[in-house]
């Protein structure tokens, strides 16, 4: 994608997703210069375990880094920052001395420590640490995984004490490799990706002493939190050697950014590996009573943070993807539209993939997916179409959930994300949201934030006004469902995601 046309200064930005690494240049107008991408390996220890080779990933990020900067035909000299996002929550414990890995990463789909987040709940469950961190006690968040480390890694637990262990989600793996590793990295993470942990208290901002305690985990192995916007270090390694890194987000927090949805009441909502909707709520942590989490949407420098409440779907892509690589039923992701536009309709047939439990509005760990409705009429072509309709029925659950704790009734989707390419999966999300679904220009939003974000930093860009006017429509989708129908049909999808519920039994 190397324009020839395009002068410099540029912007590298830095996406350490779930299924892949990529780097993408931009230039001043947020346009793609040069992007590369690697996948990395998908670990399955046992069902529900989902592990993270944390050095392959780092080697994966130099070589997308170098090839990027070659792509674009450029040098370190022509990048004037470097920004970081990255897979929340995914969380990794490593050597400071050596800088190796102690174990993979848990990633954030991994359950495994369901069981330890009933125990920390005690007496008075799911929302013990709520008010102080926005969470539900969810297997999802980092925190858990860490102390799952230090209990279930031989001799882990006396190294820690002894300080020579590193505790980090993978924005800090990353900088601290970039900033020099074991040769003075700096060990840093920004507010979004703390506040994905648990043990950071919302409204201060630091790190909260009691609930480390309580969960397990030693204060003295965490990263020092700083803002999603300034200048954490320079690079000393790979092709971007002695640039300033500069921004920090979590994926799903850089693609707001992306979006620039800086006005409260703004919100966009992606579609990759899961799906996650994010708004604005501006200067304040509004609770949510209707299974939102409250979360730190960015902060810019030393700006006052900026909160958000999220609605998060843990399998929507990687449902296509399931249905591709373990059932054989396409053969690329692209097929499940064709395949699905062969029929009118679903058959009858619902699927909720509750592969990881539930996450938003339900937050149940115990829940697993179902095909329910099924006939002997259905065919493949109805279960694409169920496929799809899964990712469209549960952005109408958490758009219907945002509404209620935020009050704002959302005016249009604005949308992201690898899934985006599929017209029928945005039309049907149209038709069951009853809201216009509008796409960017540049649908690499996660990309575009980090790097915007780095670019404010070191002035590339003066201020959020400046990135707002690069923000240009490519393509909107309109409500044209029969609400008689709409109603019918959603009543049959909740009835589908009742029956997921509670198939996982509380062993002792
Ligand atoms: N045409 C399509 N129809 C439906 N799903 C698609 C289509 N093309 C891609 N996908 C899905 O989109 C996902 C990839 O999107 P994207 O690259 O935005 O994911 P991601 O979540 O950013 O990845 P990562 O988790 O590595 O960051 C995959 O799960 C894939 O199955
Ligand atoms: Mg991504």
């Amino acid at each position: 994608m190397t324009d020839a046309h395009t002068a410099g200064p540029f912007i590298a930005a830095i996406d350490q997703g779930t299924t892949s690494s990529r780097c993408i240049v931009f230039d001043r107008d947020g346009r793609i210069v040069a992007v590369d991408q690697k996948e990395h390996e998908q670990i399955f220890p046992k069902p529900s375990w989902v592990e993270h080779d944390a050095s392959e990933i780092w080697t994966n990020v130099q070589e997308v880094v170098a090839s990027a900067v070659e792509k674009a035909g450029i040098t370190a000299e022509d990048v004037k920052a470097i920004g970081i996002t990255n897979q929340r929550e995914t969380t990794l414990l490593w050597d400071k001395h050596t800088g190796e890995p102690v174990h993979n990463a848990l990633v954030w789909q991994d359950t495994r420590t369901d069981a330890l987040c009933r125990e920390l709940g005690r007496n008075v469950g799911q929302d013990r640490f709520r008010r102080e961190t926005g969470l539900p006690l969810a297997s999802y968040f980092a925190g858990p995984k860490a102390r799952w480390l230090l209990d279930n890694v031989e001799g882990l637990r006396e190294r820690a004490d002894r300080g020579d262990i590193l505790f980090g989600t993978m924005d800090s793996w990353v900088i601290w490799n970039l900033t020099g590793g074991p040769d003075g990295g700096v060990h840093v993470t920004d507010v979004t990706n703390a506040s994905r942990t648990m043990l950071m208290n919302l409204h201060t901002l630091e790190w909260d002493e009691k609930i480390c305690e309580s969960i397990g985990v030693p204060m003295s192995m965490l990263p020092e939190i700083r803002s999603s916007s300034e200048v954490y270090g320079t690079a000393t390694v790979g092709a971007l050697a002695g640039v300033p890194v500069a921004s920090a987000l979590g994926d799903q927090q850089a693609a707001l950014f992306g979006q620039t949805c800086f006005a409260e009441g703004e919100a966009k909502s992606t579609y990759g590996t899961g799906t996650f909707l994010l708004m604005n709520t501006g200067e304040k942590a509004v609770n949510s009573y209707n299974g939102l989490l409250t979360t730190v949407g960015y902060r810019i420098g030393d700006q006052k943070a900026v909160y958000a409440l999220e609605g998060s779907i843990a399998v929507t892509g990687s449902l296509v993807q399931w249905m591709r690589d373990q059932m054989g039923i396409i053969k690329s992701a692209a097929e499940i539209e064709t395949l699905a536009s062969s029929v009118e309709d679903n058959g009858g047939a619902y699927f909720v993939p509750a592969f990881s439990g539930l996450f938003a509005p339900y937050w149940r760990d115990d829940a697993r997916g179902v095909i329910a409705g099924l006939t002997r009429y259905v065919t493949k072509a109805h279960l694409a179409r169920a496929v799809l309709e899964a990712t469209a029925w549960q952005t109408r659950e958490i758009v219907d959930a945002m509404s209620k704790d935020s009050g704002v009734e959302l005016a249009a989707v604005k949308v992201d994300g690898g899934m985006t390419s599929n017209n029928l999966l945005m039309q049907t999300i149209a038709d069951f949201v009853d809201a216009p679904v509008v796409r960017p220009m540049v649908a690499e939003t996660t990309c575009l934030g980090a790097a915007y974000a780095a670019g404010l930093a070191v002035g590339f860009w003066p201020d959020t006004d400046a990135l707002r006017a690069n923000w240009r429509r490519a393509a909107e989708w309109t409500p044209r469902m029969d609400a008689d129908k709409r109603d019918r049909e959603y009543k049959n999808w909740l009835k589908a995601v009742e029956r997921t519920m509670g198939w996982i039994e509380e062993e002792n």
